[in-house]
C-alpha cells in the first residue's frame, strides 16, 4: 500500500491493463481505491482481470480498446471525454521480445514490435494526455533495461525503447499545464511474483515493488524525476 503524501488518485486510466505489470498495476490501483479505466484488447482478459480483483473489481471500468491503431485510440480518448479529468494514467504496453539480430530480421517482424511498443505508446499518451487532471495529475510508463543499453538480438525493443523514451520528453516539452507531470519507470531486471526473488539466480525486482513506485510515482513523483529505475544494472 502506498502511504506517500501527494495526490489522491481518484480516477486513473491503465493501458497494458491485461498484461502481467499491468493487472498487478490494476489490482493495486483498484485495492488503494481508485476507480481504474483499465484498457485493453480483449473483453475476456478485462474480465478475468476483474474477477481477480474480488470486490474490488466492482471499480474497474473496462475499455476494449486496440491503442496500436487509430479506431482502438479514438474509442478511448471517447470513453475518457465522457468520464472527466483523470489523476494519473499508465502505460504498461510491450512486452520482451528476443530473435533474429537486427541484421537478420525481416519487416513485418520489425514493422510489428514498432507497432506494439512505439506506435501503441504514442496512441496510447494522445488519446489519454489531454484528459490528465490540469489541477494535478501524472502519466507513468514502464520501460526496461534494453532502453538504457542495446540488447543483442532485442533490438526492436531497444529501439522502441528508446523511442518511447523520447516520447516521454517531447510530451513533457510540449505540455503547458504546470501541474502535469510525465515519469518514466524503467525496471531494468526482470520482474517476478512476490516471494520468488529469494530463489532468483540473477538480479529480479518483485511485482508488488513495482505496484509500489509506480503508485509513488504518480503520486508523489518530482516533476524533475523523467526517469526512475527500478533494480539493479
Ligand atoms: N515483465 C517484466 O519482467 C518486465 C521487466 C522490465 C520492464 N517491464 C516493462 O513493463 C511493461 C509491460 O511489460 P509486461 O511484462 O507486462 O508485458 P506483457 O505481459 O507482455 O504485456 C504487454 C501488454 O502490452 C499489450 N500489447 C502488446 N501488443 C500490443 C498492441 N499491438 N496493441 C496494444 N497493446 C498491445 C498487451 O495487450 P494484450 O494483453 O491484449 O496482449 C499487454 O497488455 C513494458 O514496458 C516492459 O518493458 C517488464
Amino acid at each position: 500500500m502506498d502511504t506517500s503524501p501527494g495526490l489522491t488518485l481518484g480516477s486513473v486510466v491503465v493501458h497494458g491493463a491485461t498484461g502481467y505489470v499491468g493487472r498487478h498495476l490494476v489490482r493495486g490501483l483498484l485495492a488503494h481505491g481508485a476507480t481504474v479505466l483499465a484498457v485493453g484488447r480483449s473483453d475476456d482478459r478485462l474480465e478475468a482481470v476483474r474477477e481477480q480483483a474480488g470486490a474490488d473489481g466492482a471499480h474497474l471500468v473496462p475499455v476494449v480498446a486496440d491503442v496500436s491503431t487509430d479506431a482502438g485510440a479514438e474509442r478511448v480518448a471517447e470513453r475518457l471525454d465522457g468520464h472527466g479529468p483523470v489523476q494519473a494514467a499508465f502505460a504498461a504496453i510491450g512486452g520482451w521480445w528476443e530473435g533474429p539480430r537486427l541484421v537478420e530480421l525481416d519487416t513485418s517482424t520489425w514493422s510489428s514490435l514498432l507497432t506494439s511498443h512505439l506506435t501503441a505508446h504514442f496512441l496510447a499518451a494522445r488519446a489519454t494526455v489531454p484528459h490528465l487532471d490540469p489541477a494535478g495529475s501524472a502519466y507513468v510508463a514502464f520501460n526496461g533495461i534494453a532502453t538504457l543499453q542495446p540488447e543483442a538480438r532485442s533490438g526492436p525493443v531497444s529501439v522502441t525503447g528508446a523511442g518511447q523514451s523520447m516520447l516521454l520528453d517531447v510530451l513533457r516539452a510540449e505540455e503547458d499545464r504546470q501541474a502535469v507531470r510525465f515519469h518514466e519507470l524503467c525496471v531494468v531486471n526482470p520482474v517476478v511474483d512476490d516471494g520468488e526473488a529469494a530463489q532468483a539466480t540473477e538480479a529480479v525486482v518483485e511485482i508488488s515493488d513495482v505496484v509500489a513506485t509506480a503508485l509513488t510515482l504518480a503520486r508523489s513523483g518530482d516533476p524533475a524525476t523523467h526517469r526512475h529505475e527500478l533494480g539493479r544494472l
